[in-house]
């Protein structure tokens, strides 16, 4: 399937299973998010989203402002629970996990937050070190080589890492947060609008970045964005969210799932309105929100 709403859930068997003696089916996705809904008490965001991502593909998931693309990459990976449904990773539902088991998971996933979310107290250096020492997965030699390989990487010059976030650029406070990512080898990475606000040939270099990460490290990627240039470089298949508020109550909130190629001709209108960048019809919803407000 390509267009339009997402796929049919699955039944209570996967694939791969009920094969007999015969040859293994195909491979159960390393990611499953069935039926998750989300609310904030009144606020209904997400609405039975049903994804399967495989092993080593990069996703992108676009929509507009609010549609809830970051809670699901923080439902991925059980910084949130969802209200109903659930997430399973590897087979098993994240949800079940506590202490150790869910830090093991969270150690399989780097996360690039929309905000960069560094430490402001530590340094550039001692933020992208962070993981690596918290988790004692290397001596303070090791620690010096990967920090200093994932900086470079990312395009920061030397001396930086002596400086506090505080004193970086926001292009540059990114791609600490991405070094820092990165730095733990992740096997799935989750980036939260990683270019927006940089200027084209960083937009390039984070692009180029991710990309690297997806073909050298055979990192399953879940990319959250806007930039339809990411999209087109990074992206072996493409969601989009439409936003709850303006979704009748049967409508699928999933409306595109296929290729990058397939969104410009998609046979959904909302969906070649955003990736063309047209207002279309919001303008007009827009004006009829504000003579409606009180
Ligand atoms: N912890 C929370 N508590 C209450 N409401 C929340 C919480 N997190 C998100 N929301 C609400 O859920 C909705 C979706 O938020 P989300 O951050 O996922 O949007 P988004 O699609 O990532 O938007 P953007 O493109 O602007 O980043 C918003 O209306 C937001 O206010
Ligand atoms: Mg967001």
């Amino acid at each position: 399937m390509t267009d339009g709403a997402s796929p049919p859930r699955p039944g209570p068997a996967r694939p791969d299973e009920d094969q007999g003696g015969g040859p293994p089916g195909p491979a159960a996705p390393l990611i499953e998010v069935r039926g998750v809904s989300m609310r904030f008490r009144a606020q209904s965001v997400l609405r039975d989203i049903n994804l399967g991502i495989e092993r080593g593909q990069t996703v992108c998931i676009i929509g507009e402002s609010g549609c809830g693309k970051t809670v699901m990459l923080k439902l991925l990976i059980g910084l949130l629970q969802p209200t109903s449904g659930s997430v399973l990773f590897d087979g098993g539902d994240i949800a079940s996990l506590r202490g150790k088991d869910l830090i093991k998971l969270r150690l399989r996933f780097g996360f690039l937050f929309q905000m960069a979310a560094l430490f402001d107290s530590l340094t550039v250096y001692d933020n992208v070190a962070f993981g690596l020492r918290e988790h004692h997965v290397c001596d303070e030699a090791e620690v010096k080589r990967i920090v200093s390989t994932r900086l470079q990487e990312v395009g920061l010059p030397a001396g930086l890492e002596w400086k506090k976030p505080a004193e970086l650029s926001g292009g540059q406070r990114k791609r600490v947060g991405l070094a820092r990512a990165l730095a733990l080898k992740p096997e799935v990475m989750l980036y939260d609008e990683p270019t927006t606000g940089l200027d084209p040939i960083m937009t390039d270099v984070i692009n180029e970045l991710i990309l690297q990460t997806k073909e050298s490290e055979k990192a399953t990627g879940i990319v959250v964005t806007h930039e339809m240039k990411t999209v087109a470089k990074v992206a072996d298949r493409v969601v989009m969210f439409y936003p709850l508020a303006r979704l009748g109550p049967d409508d699928p909130q999933v409306i595109y799932d296929g290729p990058p190629e397939g969104l410009e001709d998609a046979a959904d209108p909302r969906v070649r309105q955003f990736v063309r960048g047209e207002a279309g019809e919001r303008l007009r919803e827009m004006a009829q929100q504000r003579t409606a407000s009180p």
